[in-house]
């Protein structure tokens, strides 16, 4: 069937449509009630029964798969390549999964998984899943801070975690940032697991803390292997916490068995993947893409997954990920745009491919954050294979728009992640909520139900949910982007309608930043936007008002402030950028004008906003930003 016809069964009878795909799984009870909205909200397959760890790996060793490899695990920060079949997964993850059971965990719990790219992490969320517990995982690149939040809205029984990240060139201890969290959380967790590492092993001097490798070689002794506990396809399977615009992080839900109906439609139909079939997706446990396409899309139809510790340039240089393709014979990857930037930084004539026998790949996906023509362009020139834009969040779980190649390939129009698939209906509203004409700018919004797959809720915060995403347009979910479609229904993501950025790939609130900064004893206010970057996208940048009679160097407290972000929200923020100026431009209402500050930043055109309280600050404005040398001549 065609994407057409595809879609269009789909509309002319949703529940049918998700009714077929069930059958892509193994259900303890195969759900009956395909769709309910009640009083928690819209939910999916209400009655089936499954368990998600039991659906990524024991189906496959009983199919008789169990050679097959489940993860290759390359990290050139260390120098080691490994793989792992699925039947040794299996073993891995009952062991794992008996060491928690023997710390109490059980159906519901929350565990939060604080680790890096390393093939524990996976079997860590696995285990999880196969008890019914609850994970969620946290980027490395977050500071204790942020992690300490997740503990008292997660309320964790148990951490697992690693002893160290690695970064090129650098070794970041994760033990303290542990310790320093629960110090910092009203909540703390039993008991922490910890992964020790031969580059940095961590002292366990606390009672809490305990050896992972020990403890796993114990359950492994005693024969004791956990079962998999039968879940409804709507209990919760992971809390993935992504930035709201405030600096409290907003905990995304996602359930077991909508999740893994969608991922296993998604990974066919989209990512043309079949079990068996390597792909690749170049992104970070701790992100959604993590969790739906290294772990739970390819395990979900039995593919063959790369966890990748490392980076697109500098490990050793920008050829690496045509090694990695080479190598492990990739037939797909996912990234963002931004590691492609930073590729053709390097590389601008794409030469290192050539170093490589790419023959095994077929298609590039790129998402995350808009995909500029001139990425689209240089990739394909250098790969040619077809480069795959989609668009989708954190919420989502799986693509909103794509190029479905496993159905077709449609035709390419650069700058649009192109149409929606199955289960979502787009529509571009105005302000007052009424759909725009074709080529017109408006919110993006998608009209409720979501499909399966897509968050029910937010973790214990169902009000916060509905103000969110509901409120604002009644009968849609509100994306938070701003774009329009054209005639032939692509759609094109332009900007965000809210204070998020878009930091290499990675989600960022402004607004945490400024309560940061805010938080600084000098600082009066603040005001934090994203200003365009060739190589991220975009970059944070802080403007500052000083108290009155702070009289130390400005270059001192500015220091300071870039270093407060850096501690408490982590180097992912990539805030480097800020500077001092004596006032902020608002409105006669007091709302400060970031937009107006962010196109004087970008050199674009800008008008005086005619509600301007004081139209001399802009120049002031302008005159600070010199400073730190905006517009640059690559903005402007
Ligand atoms: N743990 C600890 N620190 C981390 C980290 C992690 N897991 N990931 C990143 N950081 C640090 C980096 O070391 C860097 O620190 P620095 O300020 O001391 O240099 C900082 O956070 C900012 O990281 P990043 O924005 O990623 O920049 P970078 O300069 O390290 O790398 C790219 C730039 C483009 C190469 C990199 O962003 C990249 O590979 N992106 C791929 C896209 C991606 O994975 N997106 C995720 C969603 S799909
Ligand atoms: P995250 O939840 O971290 O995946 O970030 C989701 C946000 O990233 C979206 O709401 C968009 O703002 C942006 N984004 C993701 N993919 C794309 C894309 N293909 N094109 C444009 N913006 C994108």
């Amino acid at each position: 069937m065609r994407y057409n016809d595809q879609y269009q069964s789909w509309r002319n009878d949703p529940q049918k449509f998700w009714a077929d795909q069930v059958q892509n799984l193994q259900w303890q009870t195969t759900p009956e009630k395909i769709f309910e909205h009640n009083e928690s909200g819209d939910r999916w397959y209400v009655d089936g029964v499954m368990n998600s760890c039991f659906n990524c790996v024991d189906r496959h060793v009983e199919a008789g798969h169990g050679a097959r490899i489940a993860f290759i695990h390359d990290s050139p920060i260390t120098g080691t390549k490994s793989q792992i079949s699925y039947a040794e997964l299996l073993d891995r993850v009952q062991c794992v999964a008996s060491m928690m059971q023997d710390k109490g965990i059980k159906k519901g719990d929350r565990v939060i998984i604080y680790m890096p790219m390393i093939v524990e992490t996976a079997i860590a969320a696995l285990a999880c899943a196969r008890l019914g517990a609850v994970h969620s995982i946290v980027f490395g690149g977050f500071a204790a801070a942020e992690l300490a939040t997740r503990l008292d809205d997660a309320k964790p029984k148990l951490v697992l975690a690693a002893s160290c990240g690695l970064e090129p060139g650098r070794i970041i201890e994760y033990k303290p940032l542990l310790d320093g969290a629960i110090e910092l959380a009203s909540h703390k967790p039993e008991a922490c697991l910890i992964w020790q590492r031969n580059e940095a092993p961590a002292p366990l001097y606390d009672r809490r803390d305990f050896e992972w490798q020990a403890l796993e070689d114990q359950a492994r002794a005693s024969e004791k292997r956990a079962n998999c506990v039968p879940v409804l396809a709507t209990d919760p399977l992971y809390i993935l916490y992504t930035s709201g615009t405030t600096g409290i992080p907003k905990g995304v839900v996602r359930d077991n068995g909508g999740h893994l109906v969608a991922l296993s439609w998604a990974m066919e139909n989209i990512f043309n993947i079949a079990p068996g079939e390597v792909f690749w997706s170049a992104s970070d446990f701790g992100w959604v893409v993590g969790h739906s396409f290294i772990l739970y899309g390819p395990l979900a139809i039995g593919a063959t997954s790369v966890i990748y510790e490392g980076k697109p340039i500098g490990t050793p240089d920008a050829g690496a990920f045509w090694r990695v393709v080479s190598e492990h014979s990739v037939k797909a990857l996912f990234t963002a745009p931004t590691a492609f930037r930073a590729i053709k930084k390097e590389d601008p004539q794409g030469k290192l491919v050539g170093d490589y026998d790419m023959r095994a790949f077929q298609t590039l996906y790129l998402a995350g954050e808009r995909v500029d023509p001139d990425t689209i362009n240089w990739a394909e020139s250098a790969l040619g294979v077809p480069v795959i834009d989609n668009w989708w969040q954190t919420e989502t779980g799986w693509p909103i728009c794509a190029n479905p190649v496993g159905i077709e390939l449609l035709p390419i129009k650069k700058g649009s992640p192109s149409v929606a698939m199955p289960g979502y209906e787009l529509a571009v509203l105005d302000e007052g909520g009424k759909p725009v004409a074709a080529n017109e700018t408006g919110a993006i919004v998608v009209k409720t139900p979501l499909p399966p797959g897509c968050l029910p809720g937010l973790w214990q915060n169902q009000d916060g949910f509905e103000a969110a995403y509901l409120e604002d347009y009644p009968g849609y979910y509100k994306t938070g982007d701003a774009g329009f479609i054209d005639k032939d229904g692509y759609l094109y993501v332009m900007s965000r309608t809210d204070d998020i950025i878009n930091v290499a790939g990675h989600r960022l609130s402004t607004g945490g930043m400024e309560e940061v900064l805010a938080g600084h004893d000098d600082i009066a206010e603040c005001a934090v936007l994203g200003v365009n970057d060739a190589l991220k996208g975009e970059l944070p940048l802080g403007l500052l008002v000083f108290n009155d009679g702070v009289n130390r160097p400005n270059t001192e407290i500015v220091a300071e402030c870039i270093q407060k972000v850096r501690d408490e929200i982590g180097p992912v923020a990539a805030f480097k950028l800020a500077v001092r100026v004596e006032r902020l431009p608002k409105t006669r209402s007091g709302k400060i004008l970031r937009g107006t500050i962010r196109k004087i930043a970008n050199g674009e055109d800008w008008k005086m906003p005619a509600t301007i309280d004081d139209p001399a600050i802009l120049d002031e404005i302008t005159e600070a930003l010199k400073i730190i040398g905006y517009p640059t001549e690559k903005t402007a």
